[in-house]
C-alpha cells in the first residue's frame, strides 16, 4: 500500500506561512489523498535537513525564508530558473534525489497575466523597487520577457550588484532619476518590506507613469497598501501581493499531488479571511491580525 503524499512549508519560522491553507483547499476542493504541513526547521539545521530529505517522510515542499539559498546547495539537481537565482523555493523527491525548482518569478509573472492581462504588450521598460532575494526573482521573470528594467534601490551597492549578476538589461538609477525614468515605464514593482504591516510605502511620485502602466506590490499585508491607493488614485492598474503567493504554488501543488490547481477567488477570499481582511473593498485599510510574513511563502 502506497502512503499518502506528504509536502510541507520549510522555514523559521513558519507558523505564519499561509501556504498551509492554500494546499490544504486544493487538497480538500481537488478530493486528492495527500498533507501540507509547516515544518519549522532552525538555521543550524537546515543543511542536515536537506541532505537527509528522503527521511523525512516528505515528497516536497516550499522552501521559505531563510532557507531558500541553502536548501539550493543541498539539492541533487535545481531547474535553470532556480541556478539562475541561486534559491530554490520548491523541491520534490524523485527516485531519492532532491530535486529543486523556483516558482516565484513564474508565481509573480502568472499574477500580472492574470490580474492585468497584457501588461507587458504595450512596451515600455519595468522600474524595481528594491534589491534583496524577492527583486532578484523577479527582475529575472521579467527579463525572460524581454523587458529592460530600471531598479533603484536605498542601498545603491546592492542594486549595482544585482545588476551585475544579470549582466545586461538591468539598469541602476539614483532617486534623482526616477521622474524621468517613470515616464517610460510601463510597469512599477515594488519588492521592498516598505508598506507592511501599517508602515508608510515609499514615498514616490506617481505623475509621471504612462495612462497605461501597471503598479504592484509583493507586500500583501495589508493587501492595499499606499503605494497601490495612490496608483488607484491616479487611475492606474493596480495589482496586489496576494497573486504572486497564490501563483507561485501552482506548479509545487501539481509536482507532489498530481494535478494542476487553479487560482480561484475563492481561494484568495480564504487567505484573506486568515489575514483578517473580512472584504476586498480596496479602500479599507487592513489591519491584518497576523502581520508577520507580508510577503513570501
Ligand atoms: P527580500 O529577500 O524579502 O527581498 P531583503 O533581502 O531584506 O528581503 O531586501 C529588502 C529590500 O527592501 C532591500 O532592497 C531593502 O533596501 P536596502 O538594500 O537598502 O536594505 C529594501 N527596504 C526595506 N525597508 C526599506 C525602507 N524603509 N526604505 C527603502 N528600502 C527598504
Amino acid at each position: 500500500m502506497t502512503s499518502k503524499p506528504r509536502a510541507a512549508v520549510i522555514g523559521w519560522p513558519v507558523e505564519h506561512s499561509r501556504s498551509p491553507i492554500i494546499h490544504g483547499y486544493w487538497l480538500k476542493t481537488l478530493n486528492l489523498a495527500g498533507s501540507y504541513e509547516g515544518r519549522a526547521v532552525a538555521a543550524d539545521e537546515a543543511e542536515a535537513f536537506f541532505r537527509s530529505f528522503a527521511e523525512t517522510g516528505l515528497i516536497g515542499g516550499n522552501v521559505t525564508i531563510p532557507h531558500k539559498e541553502t536548501a539550493f546547495a543541498c539539492c541533487d539537481e535545481v531547474d535553470k530558473t532556480a541556478r539562475a537565482l541561486g534559491a530554490v523555493n520548491t523541491l520534490v523527491l524523485k527516485d531519492g534525489r532532491l530535486f529543486g525548482s523556483n516558482t516565484d518569478g513564474l508565481g509573480f509573472l502568472n499574477s500580472l497575466d492574470h490580474s492585468a492581462p497584457g501588461w507587458d504588450r504595450k512596451g515600455g521598460s519595468a522600474v524595481v523597487l528594491g534589491a534583496g532575494g524577492a527583486a532578484r526573482a523577479i527582475i529575472w521573470a521579467l527579463l525572460s520577457r524581454g523587458l529592460t528594467v530600471h531598479l533603484f534601490n536605498r542601498t545603491r551597492t546592492r542594486a549595482e550588484a544585482l545588476a551585475e549578476h544579470f549582466g545586461t538589461g538591468v539598469h541602476v538609477h539614483g532617486p534623482e532619476e526616477m521622474a524621468a525614468v517613470l515616464e517610460g515605464a510601463s510597469l512599477l514593482v515594488n519588492t521592498t518590506s516598505a508598506g507592511m504591516g501599517g508602515k508608510p510605502s515609499l514615498d514616490i511620485d506617481l505623475s509621471p507613469l504612462p495612462e497605461h502602466a501597471v503598479v504592484t506590490d509583493i507586500v500583501y499585508t495589508p493587501l492595499m497598501t499606499p503605494l497601490l491607493l495612490r496608483a488607484r488614485e491616479r487611475g492606474l492598474v493596480t495589482v496586489d501581493g496576494l497573486g504572486m503567493l497564490l501563483h507561485q504554488a501552482v506548479p509545487g501543488f501539481e509536482l507532489w499531488f498530481g494535478k494542476r490547481p487553479e487560482v480561484t477567488d475563492e481561494l484568495r477570499r480564504l487567505v484573506l479571511a486568515d489575514m483578517g481582511v473580512e472584504d476586498e473593498n480596496p479602500h479599507e485599510t487592513a489591519e491584518p491580525s497576523k502581520s508577520t510574513g507580508g510577503m513570501g511563502q
